[in-house]
This record gives structure tokens, C-alpha cells and sequence, in this order.
């Protein structure tokens, strides 16, 4: 099976770092093809911590090559500052990484943008990474973009800045009332930065492409989750790309028939980080509780992850979207000492019961969530390293997850290192 697309199946940070991790090691090259630098994927190695927001999570393994998508759209800022932070613990990036030239920058201005919109939607806000992420797409959309093959091209870079500027620049001043963005200074950063990146673009359609139909093996790293996907998410409390599956196609050049499996990585419980509905979210107590016990902190932006209950209703719908044939669940262990479990099941709303994921927002925040309730396992998973040895309690609240979402559970991990996975079959991929 060459071709293997990860992607999250609930709100984000449901562990895809590990598990793209323990994937890559056999792996021939791993991509990203959407999302920004809003992603943060923890790996950790020992007891080394390592948080990847823009390079796919491969590059932790010597040699492997790496490959951002034309569907990312890089902050450079951001890129940079990983490779040196990378080099800086013995990882080097050099002849390892790609860039597609058909991928969006983020500049400056998209930041300022970003922040300021969140600023006038007061209320409303979205609570964004605040890294420029939705600002970007829409330049992208509205065929304005900055494109990484524009740093080549220093002519059309700095015609393409001056242009958008002046639309950016009065969009900022007169109707955010917010600080602008100086044309000088961002041509100087992105000359420099260009000179640093010059020889990572590339045409990495071509280069995935090859790889592919020499049997290689190519992982596509997903960021974020299918309920902020921009189509199938709780929208508008979304990100700006396609975080399913289907991303994976467009946002690398490579047709849906050269993609052979798709992996959903799902938490044993649920979080969020940011605004929007979320049925299944504990009352305060538990929440504070749990966010303690997973360590439920963004690794973007450290907020506090807000925190509920497995929701089968949610997972079922991301199943269906990315045609997830496998989940591998993670931070069972998270659920230990939990006396009583609870699976959301379906959402009653007016009277009714709704066993499907709608797409009315607003009907989210007004319905009451339907559970099972299961008896917790009362000790730790922590050591377990086969499916035989979780505990019958554990193994009976997996059985009914996969059962409810209607995929084989082909992975457990139990833990943040990469050696806490228990797994099905020895083979994942
Ligand atoms: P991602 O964005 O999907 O890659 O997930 P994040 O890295 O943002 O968040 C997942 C967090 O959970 C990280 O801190 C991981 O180190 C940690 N983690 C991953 N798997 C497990 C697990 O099975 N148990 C525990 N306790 N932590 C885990
Ligand atoms: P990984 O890859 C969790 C959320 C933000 C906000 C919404 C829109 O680590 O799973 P954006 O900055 O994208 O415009 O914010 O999306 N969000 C994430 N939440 N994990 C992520 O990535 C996220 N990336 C964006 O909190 O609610
Ligand atoms: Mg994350």
C-alpha cells in the first residue's frame, strides 16, 4: 500500500503527530498538503519533545525526504525558524525538504489581517492561531496570492506586494483602525528568505508522483481535523482548507487513485481549542480535570483545550467524508482513572433524536447530547503493548467506539512516547 493519507477525525490534536511518527519510520517520503502554520504536531522521542507546526513530522527521521504541497500555505517566518530550531538539536533539513512552487506564502500582512478581524468580530470571534491562516486562502481564492515560485521571481514578487498592499494597507487603516504593513521591510525579509529557500522549490506534484509509481512509500500528513474542515467542519468555526482526505489529492497534485488507504487518528474523548459548538463538552470540573490529566494545552498557541466526551455522532460523519478505513485511537490512558465513561450516541434536538452530524451550527448549541454510559477500567494502560493485555473494560469501550463509528480500530496508543502504541496487526500500513 503505498499511498497512506492521516487525518484527524474530531477538532485537531488528536495525536496525528505520533502516530505520522511512527508511520514515517518506514515510510519513503512524508507530505503535508493543507493547513499552515496554525498545525502543531507533537512527537516525542525519549524524552525529547519535539513540535512541528509547518515541516511534516518525517523529517524527525534521519534521511527521510519531506515534502510541503501546493494546498500549505508556509509562513516562511514560521519555516525558517523551524529548520534552524531543528538544526539547533542535530536535525539538519538539507536536501530533504520541498516545496512546492504552487504554494501560497503567508505574508506579514495576512497576520495583521487575521488579528484584526478577530479583533472587530469581538463576540463572534472565531479564536483563530492568529497566523495569518484564513487571510492566505482568501488571497489564494481571490487569485491575488504570493506564491512560493514568486520568491524566484523577485520582479513579480515585489510587483504582486505593491498591488496587494494598497488594498491591504486601506483595509487596515481605515476599516480595522489597525497598524499597517511596510512594503520595504516585508521585500527586504522575503528577499532574504528567499535566498534560503530558493533550492527547496520545486514541482513536488511531480516529485510525489514519481515516487508513487516507483511503489514507493509516500505518508500525507493531514493538520487539523475534519469538524474544521472548511466544507464538512462546524462551520464558520472552521480553518480555511480541506482537512479531509480529498485534501490530500489537491493539495499535492496526485489523483485519488493513487491514494490506497486512509487512516483516521481519533481521540478516546474529544477536545477543541477556540470557539464554536461542541455537544459533548464536560462541565467545568471534569473539563479542568482532564485538561490536567492529557495535558490538553494547545501546542500552537497554548490555550487551554476545551474538553467532553467521545462523540460517535461527530467521528461518524468524519469516517464517512475522508472514507476512513482504519482509526487508530489515541490517549486511552487519559481515561484511567475515569470511574463511568460516556459515548455520545446520537443529539436530540426539539423533541427528536438526530443520529446524524448536522450541518446547522446552531442546532449544536441548542441540542443535549444522547450517552452511553460504560464502566471506566480503573487502572493504567500505560505498559500494555498488545490488544490481548488492555483491560476487558478498556477493550469493551474500543469495541464499542469502533462499533459506533464503524471502522476496525487498528491502533491504540496509550501514551505520548513512540513505543506506547499497541497495535492490531504488527503491520499498520
Ligand atoms: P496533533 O496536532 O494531532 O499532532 O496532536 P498534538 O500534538 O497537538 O496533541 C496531542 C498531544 O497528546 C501531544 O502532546 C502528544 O505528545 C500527546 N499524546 C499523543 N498520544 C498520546 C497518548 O496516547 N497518551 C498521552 N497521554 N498523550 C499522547
Ligand atoms: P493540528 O494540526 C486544533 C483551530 C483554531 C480555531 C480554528 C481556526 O495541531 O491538529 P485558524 O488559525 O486555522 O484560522 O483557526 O481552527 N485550529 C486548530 N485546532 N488543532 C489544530 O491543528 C488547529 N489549527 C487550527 O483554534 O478554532
Ligand atoms: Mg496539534
Amino acid at each position: 500500500m503505498p499511498g497512506l493519507v492521516v487525518v484527524g477525525t474530531q477538532w485537531g490534536d488528536e495525536g496525528k503527530g505520533k502516530i505520522v511518527d511512527i508511520l514515517a519510520s518506514s515510510a519513503d517520503l512524508v507530505t503535508r498538503f493543507q493547513g499552515g502554520a496554525n498545525a502543531g504536531h507533537t512527537v516525542v522521542i525519549d524524552s525529547e519533545e519535539f513540535i512541528l507546526h509547518l515541516i511534516p513530522t518525517g523529517i524527525l527521521h534521519p534521511r527521510k525526504l519531506c515534502v510541503l504541497g501546493n494546498g500549505v500555505v508556509i509562513d516562511p517566518k514560521v519555516l525558517l525558524s523551524e529548520v534552524d530550531e531543528l538544526a539547533e538539536r542535530g536535525i539538519s533539513v538539507d536536501g530533504r525538504l520541498l516545496i512546492s512552487e504552487a504554494a501560497h506564502l503567508t505574508m506579514p500582512y495576512h497576520k495583521l489581517i487575521d488579528e484584526a478581524k478577530e479583533v472587530k468580530r469581538e463576540s463572534r470571534r472565531l479564536g483563530t492561531t492568529h497566523r495569518g491562516i484564513g487571510p492566505t486562502y482568501t488571497d489564494k481564492m481571490g487569485r491575488v496570492g504570493i506564491r512560493a515560485v514568486d520568491l524566484l521571481y523577485p520582479e513579480v514578487l515585489e510587483a504582486k506586494l505593491e498591488a496587494n498592499l494598497e488594498e491591504k494597507n486601506f483595509l487596515l487603516e481605515n476599516y480595522y483602525e489597525y497598524e499597517k504593513a511596510d512594503y520595504h521591510r516585508i521585500l527586504e525579509d522575503y528577499r532574504s528568505y528567499a535566498d534560503r529557500m530558493k533550492t527547496w522549490i520545486t514541482d513536488t506534484s511531480r516529485v510525489v508522483n514519481e515516487f508513487l509509481s516507483r511503489g514507493k512509500r509516500v505518508l500525507f500528513e493531514g493538520a487539523q481535523g475534519a469538524l474544521l474542515d472548511v466544507d464538512f467542519g462546524t462551520y464558520p468555526f472552521v480553518t480555511s482548507s480541506n482537512t479531509t482526505a480529498g485534501g490530500a489529492c489537491t493539495g499535492l497534485g496526485v489523483g485519488p487513485c493513487k491514494i490506497d488507504g486512509v487512516l483516521g487518528v481519533t481521540k478516546a474523548y474529544t477536545t477543541r481549542v477556540g470557539t464554536g459548538p461542541f455537544p459533548t463538552e464536560f462541565s467545568e470540573e471534569l473539563d479542568e480535570k482532564m485538561r490536567v490529566r492529557g495535558k490538553e494545552y494547545g501546542a500552537t498557541t497554548r490555550r487551554p483545550r476545551r474538553c467532553g466526551w467521545f462523540d460517535a455522532v461527530l467521528v461518524r460523519r468524519s469516517v464517512r467524508v475522508s472514507g476512513v478505513e482504519k482509526v487508530a485511537v489515541t490517549k486511552l490512558d487519559v481515561l484511567d482513572e475515569m470511574e463511568r465513561l460516556q459515548i455520545c450516541t446520537g443529539y436530540e434536538y426539539k423533541g427528536a433524536v438526530m443520529s446524524e452530524f448536522p450541518y446547522q451550527t446552531a442546532i449544536l448549541d441548542d441540542c443535549r447530547p444522547v450517552y452511553e454510559t460504560l464502566e471506566g477500567w480503573a487502572e493504567s494502560v500505560r505498559d500494555v503493548r498488545s490488544f490481548d493485555d488492555l483491560p476487558v473494560k478498556a477493550r469493551a469501550y474500543l469495541d464499542r467506539v469502533g462499533e459506533l463509528v464503524g471502522v476496525e480500530i487498528a491502533a491504540v496508543s496509550v501514551g505520548p512516547r513512540r513505543d506506547q502504541i499497541v497495535l492490531r496487526d504488527s503491520d499498520l500500513w
